[in-house]
């Protein structure tokens, strides 16, 4: 019952993978001699390695930095006055494209390897890779040669073009056009935000105040949930400050008093030590960003995205939040309706919301979970999302068979476009639970398409880990509705990457703007809500001619958009606060977070006695200012589906239009363009509101 909050996410591997790469006579290609280690077939236009030792992965690092190394020094050794593309960034692009795959071989490993040596090595070529790009990112000889270069104004191709200022913003942002007592400046400022984001962490987890209950004050509680608690020397049930004890309780005890008191303690959490920490880094975080010529952190922060400046996800925030106002009062009057009814009590506060919406969805519809994964075995879920994507995009899914793979479990398959027969990519696909695997689900580029230099286009080779777990040994493996819907997701950003054709290795793979690059599996993921495509993938695993009911699919998309309103609110608030204190140069968190609740909470006031601004990992470790990211494409891919895809699911031709438009320029142009002339005007909130207040609760019970 507790929620698991599933990490979805797209592996980027900071810096490193995205990084840097080589050119001709390499070292690497005697230990990547393939006729020697592929045992079984070999693939065409695939490097990708999938059963390194844990020495070859050290040798392999080892030749990465070293080839590294002498590239970027023969590009530092260019007089200024020489600088031309073919010398400068020519060489910078291939080494990119060569490494990228051998960078990607070094790392996956630690994720899926079934040796914990190698899954070591892996974890230290991680380690030393990237600081090795790092330093790469801060050379001020090679930078000052890409300036020399972009001075010199030779013409570019639009891609190229595009490249080039990527690659001076890299150097910049890491403070390579500063003086050097500014730099050291700099260093120490990254320094003391790191000490201060680490102090944070510590003092959450260190934490371990917990409250002590009566079985009576927990009354409404699971019998599972009572018995997994620890008791106190008098008998006493102990709950502690943690989110995994903490929200069950909010969303299903009975006792108002006692819901009140766990939100209000767990609301001072970490008090004031923490709060302290957090204001000193959001000035040090305003420092860094003045520093660097930015006029605050927010803005340095969205700079390389889709919204490129705080005032336009400000804009956002504030219309999608004035846009639900309406529908999330409605909700909270229907809540308070219902707290009247049950416990008689006219007060109604924020620790009232979690119980009442689990409630009034009691009341609403009664939805069994349990037997809806009846209905999702995972062959057929896996043959239903292959379907879908040929018959919407026009691609097949074929399984290559007799290659090498890591786990006898798991698959590869070829993609092809479905009319020329073109070979498109690979995805390996790991989906099951095992020891020592990566226990989340994400997505991640082994080989980027690329056909920039004078090698052979490269073709787009993806891996896909997720967490299935086999319930009992001989049935098949079933999965759980959220399940679906991550798996769903995760194969978007699969096919993402397969089909986009942009010809750097930078800008084809998965890095791209990070509130971007999950629109499209945002948008993919409606179809797992209407009954069309959900009957393409379940089946009742006794008898798969049965599929999940018209009925039961209305109702799961219930589910996903009741109490829409009130839900959207308190996101947004927690992104207002993060842009608000990240546009600042100094502020009063306390202060700020009493003012805004309530104009953002339709009229709810801060939980009295709290200091939320103590237990936000989010805000100290490093995902600051960029809390807006899912909620912008989840509005913006909303946006997608009501205007091209809502009355026919499976049309092919909007299918490939969105196909072409869409996936196949990748990061190659503006992501803000590239949506706009899809849409044939500005990308707009509209859709999203539409569908939140369309789906909303019945006016009265
Ligand atoms: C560094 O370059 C950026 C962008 O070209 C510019 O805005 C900034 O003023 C430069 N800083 C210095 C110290 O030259
Ligand atoms: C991977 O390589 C190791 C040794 O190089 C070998 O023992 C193992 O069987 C290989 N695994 C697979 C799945 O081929
Ligand atoms: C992944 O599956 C294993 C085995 O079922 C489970 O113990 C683990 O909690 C799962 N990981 C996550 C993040 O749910
Ligand atoms: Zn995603």
């Amino acid at each position: 019952m507790a929620k698991v909050n599933k990490v979805r996410r797209i592996v980027a591997f900071s810096g490193a993978a995205a990084l840097t790469a080589v050119v001709v006579n390499f070292v690497i290609s005697i230990i990547l001699d393939q006729s020697k280690k592929w045992k079984k077939r070999d693939l065409p236009g695939c490097c990708v390695r999938v059963n390194l030792s844990a020495s070859e992965i050290q040798k392999l690092t080892d030749s990465i930095i070293y080839k590294s190394n002498e590239i970027y020094d023969l590009v530092a050794s260019i007089p200024l006055e020489e600088a031309i593309y073919a010398n400068v960034i020519a060489p910078l692009v291939d080494l990119e494209e060569y490494q990228y795959p051998l960078i990607q071989c070094c790392l996956f490993h630690k994720m899926v390897a079934t040796s914990d040596d190698v899954r070591k090595a892996s974890a230290d070529a991680e380690r030393r890779l990237d600081s090795h790009f790092q330093m790469c990112r801060k050379r001020e000889d090679v930078y000052c040669v890409i300036k020399a270069f972009v001075r010199r104004g030779e013409w570019l191709g639009p891609e190229a073009k595009r490249y080039v200022q990527y690659l001076v913003k890299d150097y910049e942002r890491n403070g390579a056009n500063l003086s050097s007592s500014k730099r050291k400046e700099m260093e120490s400022l990254k320094f003391q935000m790191e000490k201060l984001s680490l102090e944070y962490i510590q003092n959450l987890a260190k934490n371990d105040n917990f409250l002590s209950f009566s079985e009576k004050d927990l009354t409404g509680m699971p019998p599972q949930f009572i018995k997994s608690l620890d008791k106190t020397e008098s008998g006493d049930l102990k709950v502690f400050l943690k989110s995994y004890q903490v929200l069950p309780i909010l969303e299903y005890c009975k006792v108002g008093a006692t819901r009140k008191f766990v939100a209000t303690s767990y609301g001072q959490k970490c008090g004031q030590e923490n709060l302290i920490i957090l204001e000193k880094l959001v000035q040090l975080r305003h420092k860094f960003a003045t520093l660097l010529g930015y006029s605050n952190y927010a803005d340095f922060v969205a700079e390389p995205r889709m919204a490129k400046t705080s005032t336009k996800v400000f804009e956002f925030l504030e219309e999608v939040s004035n846009k639900l106002s309406h529908l999330a009062a409605r909700e909270l009057s229907f809540l308070r309706k219902l707290k009247v009814e049950e416990e008689g009590d006219t007060s109604f506060g924020m620790e009232d919301i979690p119980y009442y919406i689990r409630r009034a969805k009691e009341l609403l519809f009664n939805l069994d979970l349990s037997e809806v994964r009846e209905y999702f075995p995972l062959n057929l879920v896996l043959s239903g999302i292959f379907k879908i994507f040929q018959d919407l995009f026009g691609l097949s899914f074929v399984e290559v068979k007799d290659v090498e793979v890591w786990h006898e479990t798991v698959l590869l398959y070829s993609i092809r476009d479905s009319s020329s027969n073109e070979l498109l990519g690979y995805v390996y696909v790991d989906l099951l639970s095992r020891d020592g695997k990566f226990g989340h689900t994400c997505v991640l580029s082994l080989q980027n398409g690329c056909s920039s230099t004078k090698v052979a286009r490269k073709i787009p080779v993806t891996l896909l880990i997720f967490n299935c777990t086999k319930q009992i040994d001989d049935a098949p493996v079933m999965m759980r509705f959220t399940d679906v819907i991550g798996l769903f997701h995760e194969f978007c950003h699969v096919v993402h990457h397969i089909c986009n054709r942009a010809s750097f290795s930078r800008f084809s793979g998965l890095g791209l703007e990070a509130d971007f690059v999950e629109i499209p599996a945002q948008l993919l993921e409606n179809w797992c809500y209407e009954s069309i495509s959900i009957e393409m993938m379940s089946g009742h695993y006794e008898d798969i001619t049965k599929s999940v009911t018209m009925e039961m699919c209305k109702l799961l998309k219930k589910k996903r958009d009741l109490f829409s309103g009130l839900k959207l609110k308190q996101e947004i608030f927690l992104c207002l606060i993060d842009q608000i204190i990240h546009s600042s140069d100094s502020i009063d968190i306390l202060e700020l977070w009493n003012h805004l609740h309530p104009k953002v909470m339709v009229g709810l006031p801060l939980l009295d006695g709290t200091k939320p601004g103590s237990y936000l990992p989010r805000a100290a470790i490093g995902y600051d200012a960029t809390c807006y990211s899912q909620l912008w494409s989840e509005v913006y891919a909303a946006d997608i589906f009501a205007s091209k895809f809502q009355d026919d699911l499976l049309n092919q031709h909007s299918g490939l239009q969105f196909r072409n438009k869409i996936l196949a320029p990748g990061g190659s142009r503006d992501p803000y363009d590239i949506l706009s002339e899809y849409l044939g005007r500005e990308p707009s909130t509209r859709g999203f509101i539409d569908i939140k207040t369309s789906n909303s609760l019945p006016s009265e019970r």
